[in-house]
């Protein structure tokens, strides 16, 4: 029988866990707030601000939203992070991605001090997760570990095969399966014989950004595949990287999309914001 991983469940669990966490941090006089910017209105940033602010309402963190015009300079949005980054009573700051193309992201999220940087993002912070010292590590991937571990799976000692080298899934995801004892394979768009690889793999993580690219013959049998895609198809109906159906049959383990690793994503983030205030 395959286990379907569910994200949406684990999640609530860790934001329950936090929850209880920031009411007993606040008995002892502890506010978190979180700083959260969107320059522009580009719609799905528009879906997950929000989302982060309701779960900020949830676990009783205080969020300060930023709504700045498409016509922000970067100038001016380096003022604005500065400002937070002095401000005291502002544990952590989030600039929505991606940003509109006259702002130079790699000089805005460099602007954050690493404390603060509670998406992980800041070199500094994927410098400490490379070395093995404590850092913000970036959520998505934090919320994968986080769904095998709370699901009962193993990590050390197996075979783990990522696919994709993005900067905010890809290559902390290694790391953070490397950090976990893994033997650990990245592929990407370059592999060669891309199947030969991915079916060594106990664990596979897919965050390719193809629909449904990875079929069963990608799959050994009895792996865990995580499933880290996210697409909408022509009649609106969600999708991962991963063919679900018929991969799903091979697999012990399988995250579903929806409900799999995004809900995860932003648990992370509500864990990073309250990691900004412990010792
Ligand atoms: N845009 C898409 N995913 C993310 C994320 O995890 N953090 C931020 N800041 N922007 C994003």
């Amino acid at each position: 029988m395959t286990k379907i991983i569910d994200g949406k469940a684990i999640s609530q669990e860790i934001k329950d866990e936090l929850k209880a966490q920031v009411a007993e941090l606040k008995e002892q006089g502890v506010e978190i707030t979180l700083a959260v910017i969107q320059v522009g209105n580009d719609p799905a940033s528009s879906v997950y601000v929000r989302n982060k602010k309701n779960a900020c309402a949830y676990i009783g963190i205080q969020s300060l939203a930023y709504e700045l015009p498409e016509e922000t300079t970067e100038q001016e949005l380096i003022d604005l992070l500065e400002k937070l980054n002095k401000d005291d009573t502002v544990n952590g700051i989030l600039v929505q991605l991606p940003l509109p193309g006259h702002i130079n992201e790699d000089r805005v999220l460099d602007t954050i001090v690493p404390a603060k940087d509670v998406d992980g993002f800041h070199p500094q912070n994927v410098g400490a997760l490379c070395i093995g010292k404590p850092g913000h590590v970036s959520c998505t991937p934090a919320g994968v570990i986080q769904l095998l571990k709370r699901s009962g799976i193993e990590i050390a000692g197996k075979e783990c095969v990522v696919i994709g080298r993005s900067n905010i899934v890809g290559k902390p995801m290694s790391l953070l399966l490397l950090r976990e004892n893994g033997t650990v394979t990245i592929a990407h768009s370059r592999t060669a014989d891309l199947a030969q690889v991915t079916k060594r793999a106990d664990i596979l993580i897919v965050a390719v950004g193809r629909p449904k690219m990875i079929t069963a013959e990608y799959v050994k049998d009895g792996a865990v595949v995580i499933d880290v895609g996210i697409h909408r198809n022509a009649e609106g109906k969600l999708c991962g990287d991963v063919d679900f159906d018929s991969v799903a049959p091979k697999c012990s383990a399988i995250t579903p999309v929806p409900g799999g690793v995004g809900p995860m994503t932003i648990a992370m983030l509500m864990h990073n914001c309250v990691r900004t205030v412990m010792k």
